[in-house]
């Protein structure tokens, strides 16, 4: 899938994002929804905006046993959403039956991706909590290997880590990444941050972009930048 700015829709309801969406009369911008929108409306709203054309990256982050995930993809595979996602943690049964549930019988599936580690995750608890005492670069990457050692198709990773995760699981893997902000613009609670620009720099193959954009007093003007400065 050619490189593109998937808008991260978190808007709390249905009526919030088709007013959003309205203010796009020619673009069909890539969306993200994420699991404050899903749990509000269920899976009406991906079929909705899939019947309006749009392309969806289905953040639903998945963690569970593997038969449970698998059968839950199965499902989502069912919506016809263009990306969904698990969190690597789960471990690589857990991704492998993932993948064989989300294959579809023609052999055709949407593209599969793995959180690694939170960025809420910081190192201290990483050690206290989890009791993963690797430095937190190093669990990212290895965790990385596992998602394509199972078959997936790339992660959720910051653009400052994408060159990283391109060398270790190859350049076709892919990277969606989100901490995406306009140079004078605020950060918000987001920390590592990086321009549009610098993230297509750094190699990101998709990036996630939501408040710069949803926020702004011109969401239409805002996401066009966002496209110029990524693709060029
Ligand atoms: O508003 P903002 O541009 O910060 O939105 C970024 C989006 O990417 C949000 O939907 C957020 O949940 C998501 N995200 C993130 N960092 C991660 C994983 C997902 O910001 N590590």
């Amino acid at each position: 899938m050619a490189k593109d700015v998937i808008i991260a829709c978190d808007f709390a309801g249905a009526a919030e994002t088709y007013a959003f969406l309205d203010r796009f009369p020619e673009e069909k911008p890539f969306l993200k929804i994420g699991m404050e929108l899903f749990y509000a409306e269920g899976p009406q709203i991906v079929r909705e905006l899939k019947a309006r054309g749009h392309k969806l990256f289905l953040d639903l982050k998945l963690h569970d046993i593997p038969n449970t995930v698998k059968k839950a993809m199965r499902v989502l595979s069912n919506l016809d959403a263009d990306i969904v996602n698990l969190h690597a943690a789960g471990t690589r049964a857990m991704m492998e039956a993932a993948l064989e549930g989300l294959t579809r019988p023609d052999g055709s599936r949407p593209l599969l991706i793995a959180v690694t580690q939170l960025t809420s995750t910081d190192q201290q608890r990483m050690e206290q909590e989890l009791l993963i005492e690797k430095p937190l670069d190093e669990v990212v990457l290895a965790y990385a290997r596992n998602a394509a050692a199972a078959g997936l198709d790339g992660v959720v990773c910051s653009p400052l880590e994408a060159g990283k995760v391109h060398a270790a699981c190859g350049a076709g893997f892919l990277t969606v990444t989100p901490g995406v902000r306009f140079a004078e613009g605020e950060k918000g609670d987001q920390k590592r941050v990086t321009t549009p620009a610098e993230a297509r720099a750094l190699g990101s193959d998709f990036i996630v972009v939501g408040r710069p954009i949803t926020q702004a007093a011109d969401p239409l003007a805002a996401y066009r930048r966002c496209v110029k400065e990524f693709l060029g």
